[in-house]
């Protein structure tokens, strides 16, 4: 970030915990913005302001319950009231739970759209026209990996995730030359509380075998890629998802053992020299 956004107020939501923390936390102490630390948990969102204002940081705890899109949008013209409506905004808070597809209630389905779909939307909505009139904005719609690739118990939670990267392409074209720009980013498997609530021993190992990397990204590395699209440098940048996944949707198959095996057996003769 360049020293433009040293003046940015920005809204982080589910920033009292993984990877919103990490970005609010790096957003208020390292690129000097003026953060919303919003989430329904009022001790962590709390708990987060208090370690950027201990460490010479401006932050501001937000509490709202996403899932109620009539209560947020009454609440959000005096929730952002005290430092002013959002230069950025980070749409990170979202819910997952495994639920085979035929099982998944109508319930959980609403609850999963209404956080990870129209919370998002409520905010860009809230956010678009400050930042039309700022002539800048960045917006980055935490997405997920389940948004680009099918899996198992992933029905309601990849279902909206795709709809999250659809609507960052729609409202990307929209406020396009605005000076505003719209994207996503896809994190593969992260270590943080939402992952040690729904990731198992064989889940993990599971994804230990299909990542490229072999391991779990980290809070701040999927922080790097959000605080990148959020800068001043990712200016030409808008309606794109980039995934920061350990090279997961770049592979296909992965052949743990296939140079061990062919340096034992014998040479393929059909194959041609080279030229
Ligand atoms: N951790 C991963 O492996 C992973 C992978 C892909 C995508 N993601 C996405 O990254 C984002 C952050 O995930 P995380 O792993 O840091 O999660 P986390 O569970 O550590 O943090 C999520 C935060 O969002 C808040 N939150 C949840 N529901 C809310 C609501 N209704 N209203 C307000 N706040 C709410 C929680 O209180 C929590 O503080 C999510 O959108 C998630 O889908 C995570």
């Amino acid at each position: 970030m360049t020293h433009q956004t040293l003046s940015r107020v920005a809204l982080v939501t589910g920033a009292g915990s993984g990877i919103g923390r990490c970005v609010a936390e790096s957003l208020a102490l390292v690129h000097s913005a003026r953060v919303y630390v919003l989430d329904k948990d009022a001790e962590s969102a709390a708990a987060v302001v208090r370690g950027i204002t201990a460490a010479g940081g401006r932050a501001k705890v937000c509490v709202v319950d996403l899932a109620d899109g009539p209560a947020l949008r009454q609440a959000l013209p005096s929730l952002t009231a005290e430092f002013g409506a959002p230069d950025i905004l980070i749409n990170n808070a979202g819910i997952a739970a495994m639920v085979p597809a035929v099982d998944c209630s109508l319930d959980h389905w609403q609850t999963t759209m209404a956080v990870n779909v129209t919370a998002p939307m409520l905010l860009m909505q809230h956010a678009l026209p400050h930042m039309r009139q700022a002539g800048w904005g960045r917006i980055v719609n935490v997405a997920s990996i389940s948004g680009l690739r099918a899996g198992t118990g992933r029905m309601a939670y990849g279902t909206s995730k795709a709809a999250l990267i659809a609507m960052t392409a729609q409202f990307a074209v929209e406020v396009a030359d605005w000076g505003v720009t719209v994207n996503a980013i896809a994190p593969g498997p992260v270590d943080t509380p939402l992952v040690q609530a729904n990731h198992s021993a064989a889940t993990r190992s599971t994804y230990g075998d299909m990542v490229p990397m072999h391991r779990y990204g980290t809070a701040q590395e999927i922080a790097n890629g959000i605080l990148f699209l959020a800068s001043d440098q990712a200016s030409y940048i808008t309606g794109q998802t980039l995934a920061i996944d350990g090279g997961f949707t770049a592979a296909g198959v992965l052949v743990s053992d296939l140079f061990t095996k062919t340096s034992t057996a014998a040479p393929a003769a059909a194959v041609p020299a080279a030229r």
